[in-house]
């Protein structure tokens, strides 16, 4: 790994053993971009690559030189104002109304490692796997404006890391109207786009789609990174696939309005820009204040969608998700909510708890309905202190019969809302995120809380703490239900509400921080009515979300395997439910739930007081089978070897790093009559190691290049009618 200047060419290269990534000083003194890809092991100069063409129309940097327009170059920082008219990364106004900028090159930082970001969740590169970072700092020709471009690398992953910041240096208020956290411009348009798309209970479906002419988008203005799309976006080769062709994929470290946007111009290249959503946003820059952008994770991949899903995974378990919880096995855990919904009492409860532990359950969790006087929607969000009428004498009776029992205790909250008919609203109306004087959008009877406000995240940290030291909480389900509308934040003035989106996400994140800073092992699963914040971002904080409000095996097998294009199974909550299905009124075998449900957290969301003996006695095998397999499922390579998205049939599987043990987990939805054999080729295994394949009824030795190249023969394995999946573990022998 190293990133080397050459002065003499003025040009960057950041590269390790899988990328290249190359930039150099352009004639104007601005960043352009050369190449990003595959790595090139040697380089010349590069000034051959620039490209210089006098058109029509365009505006050039010089009467000199005819042929350089910033129209047409590739750059690293593209800004609004000047020569570049296609859409950009940046965009200012002065406070002469000016939108113009010049930005020149001043200086650059190669350094070890990398830096964390101020007030948000970032990459973290600690002395256990070498990184390097390059800053370059370039100044505003015009203003006192100071742009610093960031960029870090890692060995051995085929990987960059951007952002920017921007620092006002000069004593003129600055707009900052843009600031999306990169700009990547690439040579052709010959790529399809990939987008994790969806809508509440069927989260990120992959969504593929050639590229044309235009601007295509993946974005959210909800507030929160949102069911419709994830941030996240790739561009791969048309013919390329899940395990052939080239791949960029692109990952925003961001739980708020975000834009990733693919545009395709006239002479067919490609700019990629992503960060904060420019709609809504306006940060004013005073004296010496300055703007840091969310980091985007920028994956290249020579061998398709999986193997960038293999670097992100990689990368989020040991760079992002916190140290207490990376890689570890998770706490099994019995939620109540499919159960019981907001409707129950304290010996429910303790009866579900004791059904559970008799199965191997860890942790009970108390969803909605405990606390203020919530029995319906439609009350109480943010006064969180037990519900008098469920809980008399408070949470630490049920707390401690659950301990006692050697279980866990969790609990849901949903920290950023508030309802109209709560205490906190009545004692706090200017709390609320809307105009006091304008009408305002209920949704599901409940409305933001403005945590742009440092108080507003002081309460709750207060109350919460509160709660999770009385009830000795280990989990937390930490939920939000539903989008931002009427975003205004009362009593501040008009030209700070442009920053008030962000300063909510900020306020989140910050609250997260104190929790855990008071509650360092503390297990926060993120949640938001399903899916619908299931990113980066969140990530750092709660090293688990619940993938989604749909519980049905089936469907869960696209939300699984379309969530896993990006993070990693440790991060995706999945649980075993009730049938028929709450969420679609589907009857699948228990088998076919557990099967699901085991290549993530696992566990159950169900009435544990009423299971059948036969129930209880195949839960019990499968919470012993879980963890015996979570330490390999979390840190193993896993491969999607076939999609649900393209037929009857679904397979994963997850080899250990030393390629010795490996889980394979096989779904077919429906089942057939009178099939022939079929063979899965299996990947990453070592091709003349043994090894000893073993499910239910079957045993049976293979060598690795066998099941790689001719392949798995399945037909005996699903005999029974509703034997539709089945879990393979796999040792060397
Ligand atoms: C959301 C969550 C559910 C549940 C309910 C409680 O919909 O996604 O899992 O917690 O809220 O109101």
């Amino acid at each position: 790994m190293a990133i080397i200047y050459e002065e003499a060419t003025r040009q960057f290269h950041l590269s390790n053993n899988e990328i290249s990534y190359i930039m150099r000083i352009m004639p104007n003194e601005q960043l352009g971009q050369i190449y990003f890809g595959k790595r090139v092991s040697d380089i010349g100069n590069t000034e051959k690559y620039f490209e210089t063409i006098y058109r029509d129309m365009s505006p050039v940097v010089s009467q000199d030189d005819i042929s350089f327009s910033l129209d047409q170059v590739k750059q690293e920082c593209s800004v609004f104002g000047k020569g570049d008219l296609r859409q950009t990364a940046m965009a200012f106004t002065f406070s002469s109304g000016s939108h113009v900028t010049d930005f020149r090159y001043v200086s650059h930082e190669i350094f070890e490692g990398k830096k964390a970001l101020p007030e948000m969740p970032a990459i973290v590169a600690d002395r256990r796997k070498a990184a390097q970072s390059l800053w370059i700092t370039l100044k505003d020709k015009h203003s006192q404006l100071e742009l610093t471009l960031q960029y870090t690398i890692m060995a051995d992953e085929g990987m960059i890391i951007r952002s920017f910041s921007i620092l006002n240096n000069g004593s003129d208020n600055v707009e900052l109207d843009s600031a999306l956290s990169v700009n990547l411009d690439l040579p052709d348009s010959n790529y399809d786009a990939i987008m994790l798309t969806g809508a509440w209970c069927r989260e990120r479906h992959v969504e593929r789609f050639p590229l044309h002419r235009g601007i295509q988008q993946a974005y959210s203005l909800r507030g929160h990174s949102s069911h419709q799309y994830n941030p996240f976006l790739a561009l791969i080769r048309p013919d390329g696939g899940e395990h052939q062709g080239e791949v960029i994929g692109m990952s925003l470290i961001y739980s708020g309005n975000f834009l990733g946007q693919v545009e395709v111009d006239n002479y067919d290249t490609t700019r990629i820009l992503m960060g904060i959503h420019p709609t809504g946003f306006a940060w004013t820059l005073k004296e010496k204040e300055s703007f840091q952008t969310p980091e985007v994770v920028i994956v290249y991949s020579d061998q398709g969608l999986n193997k960038m899903s293999q670097t992100y995974h990689r990368v989020f378990n040991n760079h992002l998700i916190r140290e207490t919880w990376r890689k570890r096995e998770r706490p099994i855990l019995i939620n109540n909510w499919e159960a019981t919904y907001m409707d129950f009492n304290e010996s429910q409860l303790i009866a579900i708890a004791e059904s559970a532990k008799e199965l191997g359950v860890d942790l009970f969790v108390l969803d909605d309905g405990w606390f203020g006087k919530r029995n319906s929607p439609q009350s109480s969000l943010g006064d969180w202190w037990p519900n008098p009428s469920k809980f008399p004498d408070g949470l630490e009776r049920l707390s401690k019969r659950i301990h006692e029992l050697g279980l866990q205790f969790g609990l849901w909250f949903e920290p950023e809302m508030v309802s109209i008919e709560s205490d906190l609203y009545r004692r706090h109306p200017d709390w609320l995120l809307s105009h006091p004087s304008m009408t305002r959008s209920p949704g599901r009877y409940q409305y933001y809380l403005d945590l742009s406000k440092k108080e507003v995240v002081d309460y709750l940290y207060k109350k919460i703490s509160l709660i999770i030291e009385g009830a000795n909480l280990s989990y937390i389900k930490w939920d939000l239900n539903r989008s931002m509308s009427e975003v205004y934040s009362q009593g501040r003035l008009p030209d700070e509400q442009g920053m008030v989106y962000h300063k909510t996400v900020l306020g989140m994140y910050r609250l997260h921080d104190l929790l855990l800073q008071k509650f360092p092992d503390l297990l926060i699963e993120s949640c938001a009515s399903g899916g619908a914040r299931f990113d980066p971002g969140m990530l750092y904080y709660a090293p688990q979300g619940w993938v989604s409000d749909n519980t049905d095996a089936v469907d869960r097998l696209k939300i699984q395997a379309g969530t896993s294009l990006v993070y990693p199974l440790s991060s995706m909550g999945t649980h075993v439910s009730a049938v028929p299905n709450h969420q679609t009124n589907r009857l699948s075998s228990l088998k076919f739930r557990g099967d699901v449900a085991t290549f993530g957290t696992f566990g159950y969301e169900l009435d544990s007081t009423l299971l059948t003996n036969s129930e209880q006695k195949e839960i019990k095998a499968q919470i012993s089978f879980v963890k015996s397999i979570q330490p390999l499922l979390f840190d193993g390579t896993f491969y999607r070897l076939e999609s649900p998205f393209s037929g009857n049939r679904t397979v994963w599987l997850v080899v250990s790093e030393d390629q010795t043990e490996g889980v394979i987990g096989i779904y077919r939805t429906l089942n057939q009559v009178n099939q022939g054999i079929s063979m899965i080729k299996l990947k990453g295994l070592k091709e003349s190691t043994c090894y000893e394949l073993t499910c239910e009824n079957y045993r049976e030795r293979f060598y690795g290049s066998e099941l790689m190249t001719i392949g798995l023969p399945v037909s005996g394995l699903f005999q029974e009618s509703d034997f539709l999946s089945t879990i393979i573990t796999m040792v060397e022998c």
